[in-house]
């Protein structure tokens, strides 16, 4: 008689990983707007991009008023002192969610190094998300300098005490399941015994990106340890699910039948398109101009900080098209609607919201501004967080506070409202 297979108990307000085809953490790319787009097209369930527990820590959580989201935020210490700073430009969001939308779908990813500080972290957002996941994969040298990312596949004891602290002081008290993402080790004897050591911190769910820490993010993704992981998760009732080079929704549900694992996580993919998560049998991938469409509403809806939809759009706008190459110019919402064409829909809400945000010709920071923002920001992560490490070639994957300041704010810090620092 074989009895049914075992599985970890899925907590109340906790998710079962199981039979989902999800969007990956990412940073600047799985903010707000992104994840409630790829959560239209079909995503079962979305991730939100690395952010750092020391980063979460401290911050207050407020209903913003005009959009209805959660937002954790703080108060620059100088922001009270600087005049020049509205009261929105001086608090920097941290994290921002959808509590409507995003309601059970939402995975919330820390960058730890620390059972103690990634508990207090994690409580501060269980109570609006359905899962707490550690990241345990990032390969930037910032990240592992400070003991974590990828750094805790080499420290399994720390990540095992981390996952443990988690499922006993978050998942339990808030009914959540914690996971967790890790990377490919060197050998599948080696990822093996890592597998199994997590599999027994009792999470209930582990993503594996398959690329070893030193793997660029252009080299192919290394599928031969796949049905090892997924065996030992099985066998200790945690769901597998799989990362690396998944294309969209009909692949993913193949891949997940050949290699036996119990779900797929698409991050490159959806960044250019999120509508690869739906099948080709329900209309499959959206034109990039309904996308950018669509885009625009979310980002309207919730008030998404102006960089953020800058560089987003700069990933779902094909690089040649008339609208990308405006894009630059643009200073704000009335501006980028016009030059998609959508004034008639959304220019109203547009210029509420350049209104709010003081956006748009001429509305850019000051100096003064644009100084105490640079100041405030090394107050609150100290200089070194502005400096460019010297690596050769960066992968994407990025704890929030690093990647962007480092990768794609070279010359200046990241606005007051920069989300997941
Ligand atoms: C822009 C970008 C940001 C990323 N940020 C994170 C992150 O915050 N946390 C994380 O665990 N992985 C992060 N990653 C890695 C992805 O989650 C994923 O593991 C990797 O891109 C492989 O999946 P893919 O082949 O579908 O791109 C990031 C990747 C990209 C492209």
């Amino acid at each position: 008689m074989t009895g049914s297979p075992k599985r970890v108990p899925i907590p109340r307000n906790g998710v079962d990983y199981r039979g989902k085809v999800v969007l990956a953490p990412m940073v600047r790319s799985g903010e707000l707007p992104m994840r409630l787009l790829a959560l239209k097209y079909g995503a079962d369930l979305v991730w939100g991009p690395e952010t750092i527990d020391r980063a979460m820590i401290g911050t207050t959580t407020r209903v913003n008023p005009h959009t209805s989201t959660v937002e954790f935020q703080r108060l620059p210490s100088n922001g009270q002192k600087n005049p020049a700073l509205n009261p929105e430009q001086k608090a920097s969001v941290i994290y921002r969610l959808d509590p409507a939308r995003e309601r059970g779908r939402l995975v919330f990813q820390l960058g730890t190094a620390s059972p103690g500080t990634a508990v207090e972290a994690a409580a501060l957002v269980a109570p609006y998300v359905a899962g707490i996941d550690v990241n345990a994969g990032c390969p930037k040298p910032f990240s592992t300098a400070g003991g974590m990312g990828a750094a805790l596949l080499r420290d399994p004891d720390r990540l095992c005490a981390i996952l443990r602290a988690l499922v006993r002081d978050v998942g339990a008290r808030f009914a959540l399941a914690v996971s967790v993402k890790i990377r490919l080790l060197e050998t599948a004897e080696r990822t093996e015994r890592l597998v199994r050591a997590l599999c027994a911190t009792g999470i209930a769910g582990l993503s594996v990106h398959c690329r070893t820490t030193p793997m660029r993010p252009r080299e192919p993704a290394i599928r031969d340890q796949l049905r090892i992981i997924a065996a030992v998760c099985r066998e200790a009732g945690v769901a597998c699910v799989m990362n690396g080079d998944v294309t969209g929704r009909d692949e993913a549900e193949k891949l997940v039948e050949e290699y036996g694992v119990d779900g797929a996580m698409i991050a490159t993919a959806a960044e250019k398109n999120p509508s690869v998560f739906r099948a080709e049998k329900d209309g499959g991938q959206a034109h990039w101009k309904e996308v950018v469409r669509e885009y625009m509403r979310f980002a309207l809806e919730v008030d998404n900080r102006w960089a953020n939809t800058k560089f987003s759009l700069g990933q779902l706008m094909p690089g040649k098209s008339d609208e990308c190459k405006a894009l630059p110019k643009c200073k704000g919402y009335t501006e980028i609607v016009e030059v998609l064409g959508l004034e008639e829909e959304l220019g109203e809400r547009a210029a509420e919201v350049d209104k709010r945000m003081g956006l748009g010709p001429g509305k850019g920071e000051s100096r003064a501004q644009k100084r105490a923002r640079a100041r405030e920001w090394r107050e609150e992560h100290g200089e070194q967080s502005l400096k460019k490490p010297k690596v050769p070639e960066p992968s994407k994957e990025a704890s929030g506070i690093s990647s962007e300041a480092i990768e794609h704010m070279p010359a200046a810090p990241p606005s007051a409202s920069a989300v997941s620092v």
